[in-house]
């Protein structure tokens, strides 16, 4: 990577800003349900104080508040959690800008202060310069960590850079590495999983992967637009039927590369999913008035036969209806199987993620993305903004 890192800069007395992703769920009572994005950061943030920087501001978004204050939006309940995990006090301050809230940030006792969620302002949205200016003014060097956010061109996120010398905290260079060590030069034989509802979000994936990689194994909703393709039946499963053509386009051409794609050749299939009813192991063809929702178990010994020699796996989207415990078994399988392989796994973020984290797996992974569109832009070879907007190294 050509962009400065915090390691190239000196900390100390410095009031850095830095960018993370805070965006974590949360249930109805607010309680963050899983704090892995707010872990994630906690190297970067470590170093910047053990570099003895004067003082750490952390901006981030939460939810999409679309410019309003929207309360449950608030990043209030971030901050306990991020006080908890850093064994300190964080100061948290109702808003991001304007000259209260700067001189609040300066009156800080504590180390850390983490401002109100940015989305609150429409501003940022558009990558407003002035906003930018504003959100600068509080520091003297900026920092992005949020991998998760690296592909929006927001005011945090880019016009930020304009005024700041910029640098990639640690988890935004460890993202890059693992994901562009992977594209660009993986460790043979590469081989892909792709899964989840629809083929229209992994066509970018496919066109930048297909090339590079040796194997392209196919699960989850997506699937069935590609056998159908094939001229197989898929009874109730779901189907793009405007994307059929170019599955097709997509099956010859990985043919003339001479890349493996493989498909479900049998399927767990239901006459309702939620509840489950009459659940079967079918062939490769779904019967009329059924809904395939897992790869059933010779798709499963067909992909870990596949997967068994792989040195680099990239995996991005679930091989069926995980969340839906009878319709985890494909995705769960093929997840323990790669975790006791020794292989560069890299997991794209999103639902995937959550399913290593529903498998308690997360530990057996080489990588796994806290991004979920960002990894998904990164595998399709998009420049991310984020990214491109920090500072080149000499
Ligand atoms: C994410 O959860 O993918 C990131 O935080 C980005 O959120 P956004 O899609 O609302 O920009």
């Amino acid at each position: 990577m050509n962009k400065l890192t915090i390691k190239d800069i000196d900390l100390a007395n410095k009031a850095v800003l830095m960018r993370v992703d805070f965006n974590v769920p949360q249930d109805e009572k607010l309680n963050i349900t899983d704090d892995t994005r707010i872990k994630a950061t906690l190297p970067t943030i470590k170093y910047i104080l053990e570099n003895k920087a004067k003082k750490l501001i952390l901006i981030s978004h939460l939810g999409r508040p679309d410019g309003k204050v929207v309360a449950k939006y608030s990043l209030r309940p971030v901050a306990e959690r991020l006080s908890q995990l850093l064994g300190e006090p964080v100061e948290f301050l109702s808003d991001c800008v304007g000259e209260k809230i700067r001189q609040e940030v300066k009156a800080s006792r504590k180390r850390v202060v983490l401002l109100e969620n940015l989305r609150f302002h429409p501003e940022e949205e558009k990558n407003d310069t002035e906003f930018a200016g504003q959100l600068a003014s509080l520091a003297d060097i900026y920092v992005n960590d949020a991998f998760g956010t690296a592909h929006r061109a927001h005011a945090s996120t880019e016009a930020v850079t304009r005024y700041l010398e910029s640098a990639a905290g640690f988890l935004l260079e460890k993202e890059i590495r693992y994901l562009g060590n992977a594209i660009e030069n993986p460790a043979r034989p590469f081989v892909v999983i792709l899964g989840g509802a629809k083929v229209s979000d992994k066509i970018g994936v496919i066109e930048n992967l297909l090339p590079k990689c040796d194997a392209i194994l196919i699960g989850g909703g997506m699937a069935y637009t590609f056998l159908k393709a094939q001229g197989k039946t898929i009874g109730n499963s779901k189907l793009e039927k405007d994307k059929i053509e170019l599955a097709l386009t997509i099956l010859e051409k990985a043919k003339s590369l001479k890349k493996d794609i493989l498909l479900p050749i049998d399927n767990l299939v239901v006459d309702n999913i939620d509840p489950p009813l009459n659940q079967e192991i079918v062939g490769e063809d779904v019967p009329e008035g059924k809904i395939a929702v897992d790869i059933g178990p010779k798709t499963i010994a067909l992909f870990k036969n596949k997967l068994k020699g792989a040195k680099t796996i990239v995996w991005n989207g679930p091989l069926g209806i995980f969340e839906i415990e009878p319709f985890s078994k494909g995705t769960k399988s093929i997840a323990n199987f790669i975790a006791g392989l020794s292989v560069t796994s890299i997991i794209g973020g999103g639902d995937t993620a959550a399913a290593m984290s529903k498998f308690k797996l997360e530990d057996k992974m080489a990588h796994i993305s806290t991004g979920g569109g960002a990894s998904l832009e990164f595998m399709e070879g998009k420049t991310l903004p984020g990214i491109a907007a920090l500072t080149d190294i000499k």
